[in-house]
């Protein structure tokens, strides 16, 4: 079955803007997609008087959607403050593409993850900001934001398919309730799994299919 993408996507894959490194970049980050493997590195160059993107580059080892949204996000990045930036969502990636297929929608949150983890990079080396956060109900309910079901192309939080996520002394057990014919099932409990596992004091995950 192929996949159909856009004419903004197809133009984006086969021109991407702002690929590359920067040399001497004042912040540089790597994120890796649990759901397929492939992984995307953002630079930055910021003008430390203003907090303004001054210059904004990527690589991606990823797929054509990948290397559209990366080059849809630092064009949207470039320019604007480290606070604006990282506000940029990957819906709104997606949108400016004219909208990715469902079962892509995860290599928009793969850039966007590149682009924030950057930028959350440089505020921690340069304003102190710390972003490591306590481990709690509401920190893995919004890591959780970051896993999409692949037929939908939403995150299974706003789907409603986790049902509960409970902790105790570091062992997370997240239930979610998914048809267990559906082929993606295996790859999502996957994806849950690497996500929580980055939270600060983590030292188990389960994933239940109620
Ligand atoms: Fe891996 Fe798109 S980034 S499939």
């Amino acid at each position: 079955m192929s996949i159909k993408y856009t004419a903004k996507v197809i133009e984006h894959f086969k021109n991407p803007h702002n690929i590359g490194t920067i040399e001497h970049a004042d912040a540089c980050a790597t994120e890796g997609s649990p759901a397929c493997g492939d992984e995307i590195t953002v630079y930055l160059k910021i003008d430390p008087a203003t907090d303004r993107i001054e210059d904004v580059k990527f690589q991606s080892y990823g797929c054509a959607s990948n290397i559209a949204t990366g080059s849809i996000i630092t064009d949207l990045a470039k320019g604007k403050t480290l606070d604006e930036a990282e506000a940029i969502t990957w819906k709104q990636a997606a949108d400016e593409l004219g909208g990715l297929p469902p079962v892509k929608m995860h290599c928009s949150v793969l850039a966007v993850d590149g682009l924030r983890s950057a930028i959350r990079q440089y505020k921690k080396e340069h304003k102190g900001i710390d972003y490591d956060t306590t481990l709690d109900v509401k920190t893995v309910t919004d890591e959780l934001r970051h896993v999409l079901w692949p037929p939908i192309g939403a995150d299974i939080i706003t789907l409603k398919l986790v049902k509960y996520v409970g902790i105790d002394q570091g062992a997370v057990t997240v239930e979610i309730s998914i048809n267990a014919d559906e082929k993606y099932l295996d790859p999502t409990i996957e994806e849950i799994i690497e996500h929580v596992s980055k939270i600060r004091g983590v030292k188990s995950v389960n994933v239940e299919n109620v």
